[in-house]
């Protein structure tokens, strides 16, 4: 399913070819020609130190600035008139900001962050809706060399205190509240309420937004536009000349345990790998609308909302709420008013969309798409044809692009920037340029075609993490151990006969539910903090339109009854402990849970039965074979009804 005649993709597919061989074969000096792309203060000593493994370490004595990179070099251009950022709030409200202008704000904000006493390598906590604002404060944060970790404004009050206590930030920026379908979420009563448990907060900033009253704490909480008044429109922050290795921002995923890791990026090889990947998957050029539909609390927000399309002096688009609300042609609508060029998106959004039909879409006019893109999970092939026949009327190619948080920036994508392959819908084609992956077997050997292996990479690249924020061993442990030698993503994946990548979802115990990373783990460890409850497990059952959601298996505790007021108490519990992004789809009471002899819950074939396969795996160890035929029949009954 090319887009391109087959003899230009020939000639493109040579130039893909050299890139990748000359990037693996002499990565060094690749990177040195690459990194040049940027701005920096001061050249590198060393393109990689790779003394410490799997401590790697890129571009180590460059000096550079995140802030300086997005904003200062596009405003000695012609692109200082340029709009940078397009935003759209729910209302329908619209503000435009050019190079020049978000160029003024960030540097009144690094004044203001200065004002407080943020000093470099201080962490700064952005608890912020999707509102120009967030962006300003992460680029004013970068200017001053302090450390922004945003934290998801769908979050509950405790896991953005688990978040500030993890990072010891040292101011809290929030608003009022945000819009969600019209509604407004009580950010700043919520983060009021997480303030209770944390030490490390000073300050408080709250943005106005939605205009709802709050309480505001005498000497600790200012409101943003009245410190604003007292900054000159004319405030000039210099630039930290930042290591390489500055950490840019920490973002905390979920992993396999009960708590998220902080994973911190640098500054130089972040940037160096955000500017590249999006340039060899999308190809931008100035004529460019851009909209990355994330959330800017998520990495695809970081790297593709804000710093990927700035560094590029492209224009990005930011929409501050729900995609289907008023109406479901709201995302198309905006296509259309802004003349989106490049739309990148979620499988579940595009599931959804799907659903709606294809009436909604047509009634918008969506030929200035030129390009559109896939990522946070796999993506079915009936989503991809519709996808690409209904939204790109056949024309535009799309991007499917597989990467973490942990990895910067896209990893394996077809190149658009270089040539286009052929594309197959589902496959996420071939490693960028600096991308050694492959699928291994259980002991290390390559997989042989069209067998599932787990995913790995084998050689250092650029945007990887520096590590997970206060915890070294936990880096080795989760992403250095279960493969010695290589970078284990936690995937499953096959490659197929022409070598092209297929990930077929997660091979730990973390969820992707509409494209966002939940451990389940943390919902266990939610659901266990209820006095009633005694054992929780939770696995991912399919869901025709976010790819799985959550189940939660539980065994109460002597003297507690199954009722609809207790799973109602247990999905509240989850909503507050973790964000209503983590709700279980169904709660299950169950007498028993199926364990080994050894005690160890039999995860998998808890999730054999959820998805009602018949073979359920090795069960000769289970301790109570009952414990199936109950977990069989209350999963049965809650199909047939
Ligand atoms: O399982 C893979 C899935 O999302 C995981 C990373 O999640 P997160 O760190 O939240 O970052 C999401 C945005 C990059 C991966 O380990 N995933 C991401 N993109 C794809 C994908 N699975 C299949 N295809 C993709 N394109």
């Amino acid at each position: 399913m090319g887009v391109l005649p087959v003899e230009q993709r020939k000639v493109l597919t040579t130039r893909l070819e050299e890139l990748r061989t000359k990037a693996l074969e002499n990565p060094e000096e690749f990177w040195d020609e690459h990194a040049r792309a940027l701005e920096w203060f001061r050249i590198w000593d060393k393109v990689l130190d790779d003394s410490q493994k799997p401590f790697y370490r890129w571009f180590v004595g460059g000096k550079i600035n995140a802030s300086y990179n997005a904003l200062d070099r596009h405003v000695r251009t012609w692109r200082k008139n340029k709009v940078a950022l397009v935003w759209e709030g729910e209302d329908g409200e619209v503000r435009k900001y050019t190079y020049r202008d978000l160029y003024v704000e960030v540097n009144r904000v690094a004044a203001l962050l200065k004002n407080f006493g943020v000093k470099p390598g201080d962490r700064i906590a952005l608890y912020l809706p999707m509102i120009p604002e967030l962006p300003i404060f992460m680029l004013a944060a970068a200017r001053i060399g302090a450390v922004h970790t945003v934290v998801f404004s769908g979050f509950s009050s405790d896991s953005l205190a688990r978040r500030i206590n993890d990072s010891r930030a040292k101011l809290l920026v929030t608003a009022d509240g945000g819009f969600r379908r019209g509604k407004v979420v009580p950010l700043k009563e919520i983060a009021d309420k997480a303030l209770e448990q944390t030490f490390s907060v000073e300050n408080v900033i709250v943005v106005k937004r939605a205009g709802v009253n709050v309480n505001m704490v005498e000497g600790r909480d200012f409101w943003f536009h009245t410190l604003m008044e007292g900054i000159s429109r004319s405030a000039y922050v210099e630039p930290e000349k930042l290591d390489a290795n500055h950490p840019l921002f920490i973002l905390y995923t979920s992993g396999t345990t009960g708590a998220p890791k902080g994973i911190y990026h640098s500054t130089g090889g972040y940037l160096v790998w955000v500017y590249w990947t999006l340039k060899w998957a999308f190809n931008p050029n100035d004529e460019d609308v851009w909209w990355c539909t994330a959330d800017i609390g998520w990495i695809t927000g970081h790297s593709y909302v804000v710093y990927g399309p700035l560094m590029h002096g492209l224009t990005t688009v930011m929409y501050e709420g729900a995609p289907d609300y008023p109406a479901p042609d709201r995302t198309w609508s905006i296509i259309e008013k802004h003349g989106v060029t490049a739309f990148y998106t979620s499988p579940t959004a595009i599931r959804m969309f799907m659903r709606y039909g294809n009436h909604w879409v047509e009634m918008h006019d969506l030929s200035s798409l030129r390009i559109l893109g896939s990522v946070g999970e796999p993506i079915n092939p009936e989503a991809w044809e519709w996808y690409f026949k209904v939204v790109g009327k056949g024309k535009c190619p799309i991007i499917d692009t597989w990467w973490q948080t942990e990895t910067g920036g896209f990893m394996i994508a077809p190149t658009a920037g270089i040539d286009l392959v052929p594309l197959k819908p589902g496959s996420c084609t071939l490693p960028l340029p600096g991308v050694d992956a492959e699928v291994l077997t259980e002991d290390g050997a390559v997989a042989p075609p069209n067998t599932q292996g787990y995913l790995v990479v084998r050689k250092p690249w650029p945007g990887m993490l520096l590590g997970v924020w206060g915890d070294p061993n936990r880096y080795i442990e989760t992403y250095w151990s279960r493969l010695p030698g290589f970078y284990y993503p936690g995937d499953y994946a096959m490659r197929d006969e022409d070598g092209y990548f297929w990930v077929l979802g997660r091979a730990d115990e973390v969820l992707k539910v509409a494209a966002h990373r939940i451990g389940t783990m943390e919902l266990e460890s939610a659901l266990v903090s209820h006095p009633a409850v005694a054992e929780a497990a939770v696995v991912g059952k399919p869901d025709p339109i976010k790819g799985e959601v959550p189940v939660a298996f539980v065994v109460l505790r002597e003297g507690f009854t199954p009722s609809v007021k207790l799973e109602e108490e247990l999905m509240n519990l989850v909503s507050e402990t973790i964000g209503p992004i983590a709700k279980p789809a169904n709660i299950f009471f169950v007498r028993k849970l199926p364990k080994t002899r050894s005690g160890k819950i039999m995860r998998s074939v808890i999730r054999a039965i959820v998805k009602g396969e018949q073979n359920l795996g090795d069960v000769t160890t289970i301790e109570d074979p009952s414990a199936i035929e109950e977990l069989k029949m209350i999963v049965g009954n809650s199909r047939s009804q």
